[in-house]
């Protein structure tokens, strides 16, 4: 089959390359040019692990373009990925999948399955399917065509792997959709030997943002868990061992920390909230889950403050800017809000990562940026685990200690060895955990 992907961030070009490592033939396509240029010439244009070197993989199979008529008008298959970033109001914004949906309008002149792999609120599917056939009579074109949802739930830093190892596959179908259209999609997920669940497309929808609000609700709790035991004196790290041996809860999903952050979860859990405003649904719950995970990096910097006194005119250093580990994204990156939290209270701020400076210096030009963990804590009165990059969660701390002006480490992703930072010489303090800093008498 030919497959068209809109799309080329991290979602589409990690469809493109698996699908054509899958032997389908597939066009790329987006309307950044700096993005193909950097395809053009082999490099993907983000971080992703293994990214590299499918790219590089001479299949013949894969090739990019920004013309619409070369990936559009010869494919049996369109997957539209482009991005949804929440609207000032919380609800995802559509303007890209819309002129996605338009630019396949103006190609169109066989029928064609189309699937929407973006993360949309309920009802945007039948309202791509409507605008999309509106415009092709307006061309006079004598065609009908199906668009299906068809969530992608791959996680950034572990794609590749997600991608080709599913848990399952959502295909969401309209009243359009004919058996065998649901049966075209279905064949290019077939070799992926993953459950392929077929439903109506509000569904297949809801199951993406609900998926999401569910894991980011997990890791609310577990915070608003630890600010109980920072007010009692309990050890969040016990209570967890306790709670999460239940196999019945399990352990993913379910470490303290600064907050969840990057593309997904935080705009899918705002755009639940927004589809039950729109719908007469007041979704209490995920609203308490976006407000306890907003008031982590505050509360953060609130301890900091406790430990350190004023933060003003202090300098502090970030270990970690990229929203997790194995990526460069640092869209909605908790390690950039704890940034702000800081400036404001006039701190100075320095950073470091291992793949995001070159975003952080674009996106956030005030945040120093610093080559190594050893020159980001050179000078500085504390240290913040932000990312749990394990070159970070290795560090030698008491080289980092020895540069310092002050011993304080701050585990914002309660990843650290506490011992190990005790015994660097270093002040340890993790989230939840004013406990281990008593136990260990540092
Ligand atoms: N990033 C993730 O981990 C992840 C995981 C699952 C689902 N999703 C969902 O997948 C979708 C894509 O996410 P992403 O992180 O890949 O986004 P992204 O911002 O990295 O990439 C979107 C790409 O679409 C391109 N684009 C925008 N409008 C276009 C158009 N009209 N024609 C052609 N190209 C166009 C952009 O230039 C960009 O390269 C979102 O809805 C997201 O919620 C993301």
């Amino acid at each position: 089959m030919q497959i068209a992907v809109i799309g080329l961030g991290y979602v589409g070009l990690v469809t493109a390359v698996c699908m054509a490592r899958l032997g389908q033939r597939v066009v790329g396509l987006d309307t950044d040019a700096g993005k193909l240029a950097a395809l053009e010439s082999g490099e993907p244009p983000f971080y992703e692990p293994g990214l590299s070197g499918e790219l590089n993989q001479e299949t013949g199979r894969l090739t990019f373009t920004g013309d619409p008529a070369v990936a559009i008008r010869e494919a049996d298959v369109v997957l539209i990925c482009v991005g949804t970033p929440s609207a000032p109001s919380g609800e995802a914004d559509l303007r890209a999948v819309m002129a996605a949906a338009a630019t396949i309008a103006e190609q169109l002149t066989r029928p064609t399955v189309i699937a929407l792999r973006s993360t949309v609120p309920v009802g945007t599917t039948e309202k791509v399917e409507a605008f999309l056939n509106d415009r092709l009579q307006i061309r006079g074109e004598d065609i009908a065509v199906p668009v299906l949802a068809n969530p992608e739930f791959l996680r950034t830093g572990r794609a590749l792997d997600d991608f080709l190892r599913p848990s399952r596959v959502v295909i969401g179908r309209t009243q359009r959709a004919t058996d065998q259209d649901v049966g075209a999609l279905s064949t290019l997920y077939r070799p992926l030997n993953a459950p392929i669940l077929v439903m109506d497309a509000a569904s297949a929808e809801l199951v993406k943002n609900a998926a999401n609000t569910y894991l980011a609700t997990r890791i609310s709790f577990v915070n608003e868990l630890a600010a109980l035991c920072e007010a009692t004196g309990a050890s969040v790290e016990s209570v967890i061992d306790g709670i999460a041996s239940d196999p019945r809860i399990g352990s993913d999903y379910f470490r303290p920390g600064i907050g969840y952050g990057g593309s997904c979860l935080p705009k899918d859990v705002r755009s639940l909230i927004a589809m039950g405003e729109e719908h007469g649904q007041e979704m209490v719950l995920a609203k308490a889950v976006d407000a306890v995970n907003n008031a982590q990096p505050g509360r953060l910097a609130g301890h900091m403050a406790e430990a350190l006194g004023e933060l003003s005119g202090l300098r502090v250093a970030l270990l970690g800017l990229a929203f997790k580990p194995d990526t460069d994204d640092i869209r909605d990156s908790p390690a950039l809000k704890l940034a702000h939290e800081l400036r404001e209270q006039g701190a100075e701020v320095v950073g470091c990562d291992p793949q995001a400076t070159g975003r952080v210096a674009e996106a956030e030009p005030w945040i120093q940026i610093a080559p190594s963990a050893l020159e980001a804590a050179r000078g500085a009165d504390a240290l913040v685990l932000t990312t749990d990059w394990p070159a970070y969660v290795t560090s030698d701390f008491a080289t980092l200690a020895a540069v310092m002006r002050r011993p304080f480490i701050f585990d914002a992703r309660n990843a650290l060895d506490p011992a190990r930072a005790v015994a660097a010489g270093l002040r340890y303090q993790s989230v939840g955990g004013m406990a281990p800093l008593a136990a260990l008498g540092a």
